[in-house]
């Protein structure tokens, strides 16, 4: 295996936890995080561009004692060899991706290393977690020069225990991150999409009591009679008393916890109002254990299948949907604001949408939490994207990982009716044996949403075939297609026919095709809005012969930076399948997908 900067710098690091502290524990994720008081560390970061990773070893390779994560400053007048020092370094926006931020750092792929320091007044018997809610790809993470945690995958959030590291006063911390692509990575190496590196999102200092509500899962039955479910306390000893409550409903319940912290809960749902998009009703459910207290915002209604239907509430809808990137409108890089999220989501509102499909990664938690608030349902994915190394057990490791966390944090969340575990990969053997196990993850973590898949479809003349494998691990089908775009002319689409192997709802996870806003010719012409108009056209046409159809999420909302679309002049840079471009112009195929949904002219809920 070949070193490269980081693997070297995390193999070291590894095998040698000895020399910066003992291994520490895994990050953890706890719940409804952003509902608990925190510390901001949010700002100005000072940053340090270290593609040889040498603040961390030495040139034979063996990691530095004395490495930038001690955060050493020269001392004016002294003998002392210093090479570092963040005080006098360039700061970053945390949260912020890096590419965006510097002009220099465009393209840049490597280990970038940042510092900011902070006031801090331990509380006695309390635990402090460093929250980061994503930073891509790879971490390594220091509280006053003691390492307490690293993380892979650049899209999840993760808690790092920082109790012992912390001193009250003046405290500091170093985070290397480092954005490097990697074949075992999840994603690997080839993405249509910007590797955008470094603090991604939000990054805080939670402070809870010794023993603390880490995890909890409520939901209503299926059969609507009754809200289930279960409370984690980290820390808590057998016995103790849990207290679930939702006093709008005049709803509580106490259990005891078992050994292990657990303890299961059931509340009545008579007279409950059921979350929808047409009613997206959220109550105010306050959670107690032992010292601590925890409000949420969370919705109560059922997703399941029957046949080839998709049932909300035991009512068969269907999915008025826009696929959509993490692609910050206007100013460009991540998004991961309120105004980043308004707009998008907004934007997809505007379209008519009463679904999303948030791609190809979890979104910051901003947009999960505003689809409950609006009333949006969310096809959520982790990157299992294209060729994956799906032979390699090091990687369905990670996307495991990515899973859990992906779940942990939005399991809350009554909009996200699916988890995806799949982009347009290869149906190999490898493949569906690694997906199988990820879909009885899923099942396993939470067995109230569906679980789905973008798969790819076999073309026959112009029909097309859906019989993928991993259909049948698959709760509901998605399928990508791109007639007139990738596959011949938009009007072919009037001819096809479609054949599934599954009777099972099927949702046409991604179509389209690209057009420079602004970009006017005849609909014969590509890459002007009257051809991506037509591709609509034909599509929307289609899509009522398709007898189980029961969703649609377009590729894409808005156009999106992407290394591999380089046309000059017309994608320079982009992936220009928006409907609308990155500077908030709307394109002809907008109104069209729009007129569509607004009329109701297109799918069938049964
Ligand atoms: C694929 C893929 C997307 C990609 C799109 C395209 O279907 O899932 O990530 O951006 O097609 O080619 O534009």
């Amino acid at each position: 295996m070949k070193f490269t900067g980081w693997n070297l710098l995390v193999s070291l690091c590894l095998f040698s936890s000895s020399l910066l502290t003992q291994a520490q524990p895994a990050p953890t994720v706890i719940a409804d995080l952003d509902n608990r008081a925190n510390i901001s560390l949010n700002g100005d970061w000072h940053f340090m561009v270290d593609p040889y990773a040498s603040g961390l070893y030495t040139f034979h390779h063996e990691v530095k004692a004395d490495g930038y994560f001690l955060n050493a400053q020269p001392k004016p007048g002294s003998a002392d060899l210093v090479e570092y020092d963040f005080s006098k370094s360039p700061t970053l926006k945390v949260p912020g991706d890096w590419n965006t931020q510097r002009e220099q750092l465009f393209y840049y792929e490597g280990l970038i290393w940042y510092e900011r320091g902070f006031e801090f007044n331990p509380k006695a018997n309390h635990r402090t977690f460093l929250h980061i809610g994503a930073a891509n790809y790879r971490s390594m993470i220091w509280i006053n020069g003691k390492h307490i945690c690293d993380h892979e995958g650049g899209f999840t959030g993760f808690d790092c225990e920082a109790t012992q590291q912390l001193h009250a006063g003046t405290n500091f911390v170093v985070m290397a991150v480092d954005n490097t692509r990697l074949a075992d990575g999840v994603p690997t190496l080839n993405t249509d999409w910007w590797n955008y590196g470094g603090i991604t999102r939000d990054v805080s200092l939670v402070d809870v009591p010794e023993r603390f509500i880490d995890q909890y899962d409520l939901r209503l039955n299926r059969a609507r009679t009754s809200i289930e479910g279960w409370v984690h306390v980290e820390g808590a000893m057998q016995g103790e008393a849990v207290t679930v409550a939702i006093p709008e409903a005049r709803l509580s319940v106490t259990a005891s916890l078992d050994a292990k912290g657990n303890a299961t809960v059931t509340l009545p749902a008579a007279g409950l109002e059921f979350w929808s998009p047409e009613h997206p009703k959220l109550y105010r459910v306050t959670l107690a254990a032992d010292g601590d207290k925890l409000e949420d915002e969370m919705g109560f209604r059922t997703i399941e299948t029957d046949g080839t239907k998709i049932l909300l509430n035991g009512k068969p809808i269907f999915l008025r949907g826009i696929s959509i990137h993490a692609e910050a409108p206007y100013r460009g890089g991540r998004a991961n604001n309120d105004k980043d999220v308004a707009t998008l989501l907004g934007w997809a509102r505007e379209l008519g949408c009463n679904y999303v499909r948030l791609v190809h990664y979890p979104h910051d938690e901003r947009m999960t939490r505003a689809a409950d608030r609006m009333g949006i349902l969310v096809w959520s994915e982790i990157p299992v994207y294209w060729a994956e190394h799906f032979d390699d057990p090091a990687v369905l490791k990670k996307a495991q990982q990515q899973l859990g966390e992906e779940i942990a944090r939005d399991r809350d969340k009554a909009s996200i009716i699916l988890w995806s575990i799949a982009n347009e990969t290869p149906a190999t053997a490898a493949r569906t044996q690694f997906l199988e196990t990820l879909a009885g993850n899923v099942r396993a973590l939470d067995s109230t949403r569906l679980v789905t898949a973008a798969l790819l479809v076999r073309t026959e003349g112009k029909d097309k075939f859906i019989e993928d494998p991993l259909g049948a691990s698959l709760d509901v089908i998605g399928a990508n297609e791109y007639i007139g775009w990738y596959e011949g002319r938009p009007e072919d689409a009037d001819t096809t026919a479609w054949h599934s192997a599954y009777q099972k709802p099927l949702i046409i996870s991604e179509f389209g095709g690209g057009a420079k806003a602004g970009l006017h010719g005849a609909a014969t012409e590509r890459w002007t809005e009257e051809y991506q108009a037509s591709i609509y056209k034909h599509q929307l046409g289609m899509f009522n012969r398709i007898p189980q159809l029961r969703g649609l999420s377009p590729w894409i909302l808005m156009d999106f930076r992407s290394p591999v679309r380089q046309l000059p002049g017309v994608q320079d840079g982009y992936n220009r399948k928006g409907l609308i471009s990155e500077k908030g112009e709307k394109k002809q195929a907008f109104f069209i997908l729009q007129k569509a949904y607004r009329e109701g002219t297109v799918g069938k809920p049964e």
